[in-house]
């Protein structure tokens, strides 16, 4: 199997799985990245059973109202009930690492209000130790060069993502060379200089759920 078709499957099985709950007044929070997208798709063959999604980009709710799904704000949104989102990497204590997209601070808001984080992604994203893939940070752009001496001073080497401004209006550092044994301490630690608006680290609120595709099936972590 391709990773396309890994991606698809995981993200068919992750409706399935939500289906039972879907109601009128079901609002789903929908993330961003090409897992996101299958989800999307998926998602637009059931129009008319849920009430709408809350977007994690500007890019998924085009793709959302593309297929007819009424996109809400997440201010006029009272409860969350799941959030379904692709990832970079993935490790067994359900911490992820996000952000490839460059979305990774809408997503986290998303995640942070949503009841169940569903987490999709083929099994190339299974890993024992985070860091292989460079951990994004979004910076205030003005406060980019301070960020990348601080992250420096941590033992990260930051390279600014050239050409990408975030829907936020800010820019990416993406760190190389972590290996990362306390995600949440880390978290915490890169969110503290100032100048950070957020980093891809999903360790104080990591999924709930973690679905994989595998070349065997849908394998589904709690
Ligand atoms: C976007 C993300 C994505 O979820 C992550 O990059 C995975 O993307 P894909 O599903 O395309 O592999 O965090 O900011």
């Amino acid at each position: 199997m391709t990773q396309d078709e890994l991606k698809q499957k995981v993200a068919q099985a992750a409706l399935d799985y939500i289906k039972p709950d879907l109601r009128d007044d079901a609002i789903i929070g929908v993330g961003t990245g090409s897992t996101a997208n299958f989800f999307i798709d998926a998602l637009g063959k059931l129009v008319g059973q849920f009430k709408g999604a809350v977007a994690s980009s500007d890019a998924t709710a085009e793709r959302l109202k593309g297929h007819g799904i009424e996109v809400f704000d997440l201010n006029d949104v009272d409860q969350l009930s799941v959030y379904v989102d692709g990832a970079d990497e993935a490790n067994a204590k359900l911490e992820v690492v996000k952000g490839g997209g460059a979305a990774l601070t809408r997503e986290k808001i998303v995640a942070a209000v949503a009841e169940t984080f569903i987490c999709i992604a083929d099994a190339s994203k299974a890993v024992e130790t985070l860091g292989s893939f460079p951990l994004p940070v979004e910076v205030i752009p003005m406060a980019r060069s301070y960020v990348a001496r601080e992250i420096q001073k941590l033992g990260g080497q930051p390279v600014y993502r050239e050409g990408v401004v975030t829907d936020n209006g800010n820019v990416i550092l993406d760190v190389h060379g972590l290996s990362i044994t306390d995600a949440k301490d880390l978290e915490k630690t890169l969110n503290n200089i100032v100048g950070v608006v957020t980093n891809g680290l999903f360790a104080h609120r990591p999924a709930d759920v973690l679905m994989l595709g595998t070349e065997e099936g849908v394998k589904t972590l709690t």
